[in-house]
């Protein structure tokens, strides 16, 4: 269970205002996280005004812009800036999304409040630690598991490649893990969405041979059944992903089985 009092430091401040905006010029209010575990401060929410003319269409734009011209020191994961590597998840005005693929038009007013994913260890500003989420993914044996050596490459009919589309495609990002309450409170043990739409994707892979033991491995209270359908991981999922649906699937081949 996690601990819910808070340490006495987790208070955030008011932090720092810087302008780039020139007179009369449109802006975007930009509010974003710090924290670094080098100065011992609190944490705070620093505020930068930016033209919404000097900077491009995505809120990742809006944070390179920031780093590249006003504070240097702000720390943030990126990488592909097409919504592949999945590093940039971050919380936008209250809900998970991919910096490099959300559009500033999808916000109504001028202010964005950027915070790192919620109920995540902080390491520095937006970046998480992701090392338990990891854990969590390599335990479900990511890869395919056969006995046989093929001469040539393993074929599947059309309808067995086509039960892995929109699974294939998680960048895991962790946006639905970390916006679903029962993972917030059991994340020690509940697997959480993304990881349970991951160990689907193996278990529906006609050229997996251990769909049993995945199974078994997932036949657990805690790792599987503490999803009580919420729906906020379909409703985050910037890749238009249903692990809900992945969930309820793994639950029925489980019945089925019995
Ligand atoms: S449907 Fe399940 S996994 Fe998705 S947010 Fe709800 S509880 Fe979490
Ligand atoms: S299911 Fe969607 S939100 Fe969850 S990790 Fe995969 S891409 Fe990200
Ligand atoms: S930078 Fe790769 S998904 Fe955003």
């Amino acid at each position: 269970m996690v601990e819910l009092a808070l340490p006495k430091n987790s208070v955030v401040q008011k932090g720092k205002i810087i302008s780039a905006s020139k007179e009369n010029t449109p802006i975007y209010r930009v509010e974003v996280y710090r924290w670094s575990p080098d100065s011992g401060e609190n944490p705070c929410m620093d505020t930068f005004n930016i033209p919404r003319d000097e900077c491009g269409s995505m809120v990742l734009d809006v944070l390179l812009k920031i780093k590249n011209e006003l504070d240097g020191s702000l720390t943030f994961r990126r990488s592909c800036r097409e919504g592949v590597c999945g590093s940039c998840a971050m919380n936008v005005n209250g809900k998970n999304i991919l910096a490099c693929t959300k559009s500033l038009a999808d916000y109504e007013g001028d202010t964005l409040k950027i915070y790192p994913l919620p109920h995540m260890s902080v390491v520095k500003d937006l970046v998480v630690d992701m090392t338990h989420f990891y854990e969590q993914y390599a335990s479900i044996k990511p890869w395919i598991e056969n006995s046989t050596a093929p001469k040539r490459e393993r074929l599947q009919s059309e309808p067995e490649r086509a039960a892995l589309n929109e699974l294939y495609d998680c960048v895991l990002c962790a946006c639905c893990s970390t916006s679903c309450p029962s993972y917030w409170w059991n994340s020690e043990r509940y697997l959480g969405p993304a990881v349970l739409l991951q160990a689907y994707r193996w278990i529906a892979d006609s050229r997996d041979e251990n769909t049993d033991e995945r199974l078994n491995a997932l036949d657990d209270a805690f790792k599987l059944y503490r999803c009580h359908t919420i729906m906020n991981c379909v409703d985050t999922c910037p890749k238009g992903l249903n692990p809900a649906k992945a969930i309820a699937d793994i639950k029925k081949l489980l019945v089925q089985r019995a």
